[in-house]
Parts: C-alpha cells; structure tokens; sequence
C-alpha cells in the first residue's frame, strides 16, 4: 500500500527530514534484511509522536512502533504504513524517588535497556541485572518482557505509561498491566484494537552495593560474549524457550543443525537458537531455515517451537 500525496505532504509538514519514504528496513533492523517501510518517522517531540499516532489512527493509516529492531524480521516485500522509531523523542532516565531502600526510576521508550542497566550499576541499584547485555529499547523491551532465566522485565516494572490511538496518555499501574513469557498487554483497551503505544515506564530498584552489581556486570557481559555471536547480524535468539526441558539452543544444536545453511542464513555455530545473516540473507532465507528448524526439532524431539523474533511485513 502506497501512502497517499496528502498522507505524504502532511509528514513532511509535521516532520521535515525526520521522515524518510520507501526506506528499507534492511538498514534499521539487526537482521540486516527487509525491504521498505512506506515511511520510516523519527519525530523529535512527544507532541509530533502524539499527532502521528491520533492522525494515522483515525484516517486508518497504518503504525508500528519499531526499537533498535534488534528482535525483529522485516519480510523481503517491505512494510506497510509508517514505521515510528522513538530514539529522538523519548530519551530521559532518571531516579524519580530515592528516599528508601526501594528506588524508582523512570526510564523512557525511546531510551536503550542497556543505558537503564548502566544508570542502575552506577547509581548501586539492584535489580536490572537479568538484563545486562540484552539489545534494544526501553519500549521494546516492555513490550517483548524481554528477559533471561534470572529475570524479566516484568520484575521490575512498576508503572507503564501509554499512549492511546485518540491522542489521551495514562500512566497504568502494574496491576493494569499483563505480562507473560515474551508477552504484553495492557487491561484497558479503549480503541479495542492495538493501536496504543508504550511511551516508558516506572522501575522498581534496590539500593545495593556498587563493587557487587559492577562485578556482575562485567561477569554477565563476558559471559554472553562467549556464548553467543554478537559480532554477527542476527535477530538475537530466533525462538522461545519450551516452557519445560532443554533450551530451543540446545534442542537445536542436538538435532545437528549447528551450521545449516540456506542462501545467506545460517544456524550459528556459536549458539543454535541464533540465525545469523552471513551477508547476503534475505528474509525469505531466514524463514525458510526457520522452517527447517522448526521441522526437524519437531520430528527429532515432538517439540513445536515457537518463534520469539518478531516478524513484520508483507
Ligand atoms: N546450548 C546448547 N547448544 C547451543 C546453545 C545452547 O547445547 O548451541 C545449551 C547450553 O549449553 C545451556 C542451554 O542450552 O545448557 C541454555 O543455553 P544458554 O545458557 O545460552 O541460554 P538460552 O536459554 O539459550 C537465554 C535467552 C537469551 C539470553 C541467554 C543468557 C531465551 C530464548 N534466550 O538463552 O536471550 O541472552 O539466556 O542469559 O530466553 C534473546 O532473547 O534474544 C536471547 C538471546
């Protein structure tokens, strides 16, 4: 679907150069694959955010909120609508109350999750430690629940504040909001479509002892490095965890996949549940080697693995 020349001349009004047309995804995604987003829009302020997101709701245009597209497949034929990327709007991390034992800090959408760890070591704040090392955004990461088998961001967040497609913002408590396994939702859901928006978050933390959560840090950072291959382009780990046995990786890897190629995705040899681009991957590689996957595990192992990368697109 092709934006409209009014659809198209109201973003340039709105955003200037913040918007570009037709820009393929392959640039903006981990993955290094994708083709084009009608328009990929960086706005500068909240209120443009706000506009872009009332607008397009009610002319039916539409939206989705992208991170640092680090857990994110974007197939081949490209992405309809606009592509909205937070980085230059919603930036702020800051302690909002410190007075106890339990600090709260708010951390905005656009915002790296790494920069909320480093601020909690910094500050000898416990408690974000199960995500040293995840890439991505603040918003991304609320919404994928991103997490480890030592925690997931539903441990600490205490509020979530959303953006709704009418243009109203509400801060929902966190008995208002839902978590699961890489999952999110909100209770209330005034559009009944799902067209709200994360704008960031409150976090629950704990004072701690600085020399402990740096030591930690380090040894968290040194061990995904050994583990996982991060020098590679690749959406992180390709598929959840089965909710009991061993890991996707490991079930991966015993089924001698470690290595298999199609076109430029290949299984990683490092780490099974990663496929990495080996430069010349397409999306269609990548879900083709999925397929493989997801096959031979089911046939080796009767397991049914379910993908955690996002994908996205026609
Ligand atoms: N394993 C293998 N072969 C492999 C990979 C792993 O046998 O090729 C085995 C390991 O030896 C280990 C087990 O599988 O016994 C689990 O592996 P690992 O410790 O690497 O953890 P994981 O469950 O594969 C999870 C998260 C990662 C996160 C790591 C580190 C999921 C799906 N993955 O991986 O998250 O970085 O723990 O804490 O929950 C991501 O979400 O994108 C991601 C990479």
């Amino acid at each position: 679907m092709a934006l409209n020349p009014q659809t198209r001349s109201w973003l340039r009004t709105l955003l200037d150069d913040r918007v570009l047309f037709d820009e393929p995804m392959s640039r903006h995604t981990w993955f290094r694959v994708g083709g084009p987003a009608d328009a990929y829009v960086v706005p500068e302020r909240t209120a443009d955010l706000v506009e872009l997101v009332r607008r397009a709701a009610s002319e039916g245009i539409p939206y989705r909120i992208v991170g640092d597209g680090t857990n994110l497949l974007v197939r081949d034929a490209g992405v309809d609508g606009l592509v909205i990327v937070l980085r230059a709007c919603l930036r702020e991390v800051a302690v909002t109350d410190r007075s106890g034992e339990t600090v709260w800090v708010t951390a905005m959408a656009g915002a790296r999750l790494q920069r909320l760890c480093r601020f909690a070591a910094e500050h000898g704040l416990e408690g974000m430690h199960f995500a040293v090392g995840i890439p991505g955004t603040i918003g991304g990461s609320v919404v994928m629940n991103a997490g480890t088998s030592a925690g997931c961001m539903a441990d600490v967040v205490d509020t979530v504040t959303i953006l709704f497609p009418d243009g109203a913002t509400k801060v929902l408590p966190r008995e208002q909001v839902r978590f699961g396994y890489r999952k999110f939702s909100i209770q209330e859901d005034r559009s009944g479509s799902e067209g709200w928006v994360v704008l960031g978050g409150g976090f629950r933390l704990r004072r701690g002892d600085p020399d402990r959560i740096q030591k930690r840090v380090i040894a968290l950072l040194e061990r995904r490095k050994a583990t996982q291959p991060l020098q590679e382009p690749s959406g992180g780990c390709f598929f959840k965890n089965p909710s009991s046995g061993p890991s996707a990786g490991e079930l991966i890897d015993r089924a001698g996949l470690k290595g298999s190629r199609i076109g430029g995705a290949v299984v990683s040899a490092v780490h099974a549940n990663f496929i990495v681009n080996s430069g010349s991957a397409t999306a269609a590689d990548i879900l083709r080697l999925r397929d493989r996957i997801r096959e031979a595990v089911s046939k080796r192992f009767g397991v049914d693995l379910e993908e955690e990368v996002k994908i996205i697109g026609r």
